[in-house]
């Protein structure tokens, strides 16, 4: 691999795009090559086999653009394929989950962590495995909250329904007493402010995003790979242009979106 290859990310759609904003603010001299993979979006309610098959094409398509490094910004692509894509590809790849569960379980001093993500996120215990490993006196409460994907592409980030399917789905862990709740899934940065608001300020919000960007910055620096100059660019590939991806991607990115390709799968 060398330093000058450009850093791959790949989402199920355009949520992952939250991950390449914390890229792009943490390594604002890298480049990046994103693929979004809209036409089959979502992952969250796949089989474990199919998150697989199609994360494999993901990283298949990145390594022939020649990246030097590969982040999964899905947190369900992330639990259910990382280690087996780790193991098949000679490249290094990184996925959500790890550095999400090394904050959790750092930031939590009640040892009582609640996850939230898709169901296929939840169902393959990814995050609880992670956190009870790191922390074995760690009680983990994990929910599938499959209404707030839509909501955030629809853009109600803070509607008073929002705010309801919020207090609804969160009520058991107003009850529990967690300390620490990991945001597992890519949209659910943008709910921050309502589930802030809905659990208190005694629960710290992990955003998986952020700490996703520190752990490649680390991994880089480590294996001797950051970029040493040259004008960053960033490339977007999507396997489906919908008429308001713009829309809804700028709002995820939080800056204006480049040119977008056309991948089909
Ligand atoms: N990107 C997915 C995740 O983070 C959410 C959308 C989907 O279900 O594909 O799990």
């Amino acid at each position: 691999m060398t330093k000058t290859g450009a850093i791959g990310v790949f989402d199920s759609g355009i949520g992952g795009l939250t991950v390449l904003r914390a890229l792009l603010k943490t390594l604002p001299d890298e480049s990046f090559v994103y693929f979004g993979d809209t036409a089959r979006v979502p992952y969250g309610n796949k089989s474990a086999e199919t998150v697989l098959r199609f994360s494999r094409e993901n990283v298949q398509f990145l390594m022939d653009e020649g990246v030097k490094f590969v982040v999964v910004a899905c947190n369900t692509a992330s639990a259910e394929a990382v280690p087996t894509l780790q193991r098949e590809f000679p490249v290094p790849i990184v996925g959500v989950i790890e550095p999400g569960v090394r904050a959790a379980v750092k930031m939590s001093k009640a040892h009582h962590i609640g996850v939230i993500g898709t169901a296929g996120t939840i169902r393959s215990g990814a995050y609880q495995r992670g956190i009870e490993d790191l922390d074995p006196q760690a009680r983990v409460i994990a929910l599938a909250c499959p209404l707030f994907v839509p909501l955030v592409e629809e853009g109600w980030i803070d509607t008073p329904i929002t705010e309801t399917i919020a207090s609804t789905y969160l009520q058991d862990y107003r009850k529990e007493g967690i300390d620490v709740l990991v945001l597992g899934c890519t949209h659910y940065p943008l709910l921050h402010d309502v589930i802030g608001r809905v659990l208190g300020p005694r629960v710290a919000l992990v955003d998986s995003a952020v700490e996703t960007a520190n752990v490649v910055r680390e991994r880089l620096e480590a294996d001797g790979l950051l970029s040493d100059g040259g004008e960053p660019h960033l490339s977007i590939y999507l396997s489906d242009i919908a008429p308001n991806f713009r829309e809804v991607g700028e709002r995820i990115l939080g800056r204006p979106i480049p040119d977008v390709r056309l991948l089909t799968v």
